[in-house]
């Protein structure tokens, strides 16, 4: 492989170097190109073949169907680790030791109580709000409650907002849906490890104790570090782009939370379950479905299939078709919704429409089959979303300040009129 690219503009060419990553990914790097060209940029919309920044954390392969966080295979990962320990890896660099894990734990749950000011912000969203915006908003609320900028030089103070917002999140979480469902808004158990607390948090009634289903605290941590990071999708870059500014960790990750909550991102996971029982509603015609679908004039997607990046296979969708398989076993469920759900997969592999496009199953289209099997509300889906996805924003917030990144700031070429006369308004 060469280590330059030439471009040729009319008479003039240009040289720009090669950057290769550790996997061998190749890119031109253009950082001079406006300067030598007099004015010329690119132009990518959707960023479809451009590379916003370099980074550590993440690698994915989408036409080999590769997913590895800090090196380590999310096959791995979700058989063998939790969901703390790839917390840490993503965050931090690498697994933890023993000492590393209990300390991280333990600094978390130390940090883990919410001002009770933030029960009457919470108290003040009408019942019906969408949890995605009261999370993103009560995200947002955590910089009023913790006004000191962290010192993106100082370990102790990275760490410190580090742990306050993986304390302090998945109660956010938790009472999102408690609200919605008239719960008191509780908080879990110092005694438990970090998943499991969550579930306390989420799930229990005030008058029975908790006790977690090993099987369901397993396929959440499995979902969970599934979520955990996927480089620089939407959401994920938009806490790089938002903190690029110097903007802090929680008003960039609020900001992530928005980015995600839309249908074409995290969105899906809601839109997948909403789009099976209107076709229940509709009398559970797939084929009527598919048929939409592949309609040029018609504007429904089949939701939970189709990636940006994954041409072949999700490889997050193999493993939790298994952890949707296992779940659905353990707890007998007999659910309409999934056996709609088998046939648009069955039909949808097998249809020259979906294989010439690789349009293929993708994480959502499972996840929100197991998040309804464990009696998570619809609306919550993408909140759920969002406690995996935490920690990858994080790592990349943390990653971009630490190599000191500069302000993102994307150009455009301009297709608006030429200069014009003023004309006043009575003359209009
Ligand atoms: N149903 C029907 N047709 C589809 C679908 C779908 N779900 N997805 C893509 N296509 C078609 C497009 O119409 C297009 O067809 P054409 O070439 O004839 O014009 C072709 O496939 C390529 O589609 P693009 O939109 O260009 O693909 P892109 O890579 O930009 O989009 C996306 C990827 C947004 C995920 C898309 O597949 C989609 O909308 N899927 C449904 C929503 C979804 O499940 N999103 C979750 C993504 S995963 C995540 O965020 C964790």
């Amino acid at each position: 492989m060469p280590d330059i690219a030439k471009l040729q503009i009319g008479d003039n060419s240009y040289e720009f170097p090669l950057v290769k990553g550790s996997e061998n990914e190749v890119a031109i790097d253009i950082k001079t190109l406006r300067g030598a060209t007099n004015g010329v940029i690119t132009i990518d919309p959707g960023y479809k073949n451009s590379g916003s920044c370099k980074s550590a954390i993440t690698f994915l392969d989408g036409e080999k169907g590769i997913l590895r966080y800090r090196g380590y295979a999310i096959e791995d990962l979700a058989e063998k680790a939790d969901f703390l320990e790839v917390a840490y890896a993503l965050i931090f660099g690498d697994l933890p030791t023993k000492e590393q894990l209990e300390k991280f734990h333990a600094d978390i749950k130390s940090k883990s109580i919410v001002d009770e000011d933030v029960k009457k912000i919470m108290d003040a969203f009408p019942r019906n709000a969408h949890p995605m915006g009261v999370l993103s908003s009560l995200t947002s609320a955590l910089v009023a409650f913790n006004p000191s900028s962290v010192n993106v030089d100082s370990e102790e103070e990275m760490y410190n907002a580090i742990v306050k917002i993986m304390g302090k999140f998945p109660v956010l979480v938790a009472w999102a849906m408690r609200k919605k469902q008239g719960l008191p808004l509780n908080y879990g158990s110092k005694s438990l490890g970090y998943v499991e607390n969550i579930m306390k948090m989420m799930f229990e009634q005030p008058n029975e104790e908790y006790v977690a289903n090993p099987l369901i605290k397993d396929a959440l941590d499995k979902l969970l570090i599934l979520h955990a990071d996927h480089e620089q999708n939407c959401s994920t870059s938009t806490v790089r782009i938002v903190g690029s500014s110097h903007a802090g960790l929680f008003a960039s990750l609020s900001a992530g939370i928005s980015a995600l909550w839309g249908p074409l991102h995290g969105g899906a996971n809601q839109a997948v379950l909403e789009m099976l029982e209107a076709i229940k509603e509709d009398g559970g015609d797939t084929k009527k479905y598919m048929a939409k679908a592949k309609d040029k004039n018609d504007p429904f997607r089949l939701m939970g299939f189709g990636h940006r990046v994954y041409k072949n296979f999700d490889p997050r969708a193999t493993i939790i078709k298994v952890a949707a398989d296992e779940v659905l076993k353990d707890l007998g469920i007999e659910d309409p919704i999934l056996d709609i759900a088998r046939g648009l997969e069955q039909e949808a592999l097998n249809d020259p429409y979906f294989v010439d496009r690789k349009l293929y199953p993708n994480v959502d289209f499972y996840s929100g089959i197991i998040y309804r099997a464990m009696g998570i509300p619809v609306e919550m889906f993408t909140v759920m979303f969002a406690l995996g996805r935490l920690p990858g924003w994080i790592a990349q917030w943390k990653e971009m300040r630490e190599n000191k990144e500069p302000i993102g700031r994307p150009r455009q070429i301009y297709t608006g009129e030429n200069l014009r006369d003023f004309v006043t308004a009575e003359n209009r």
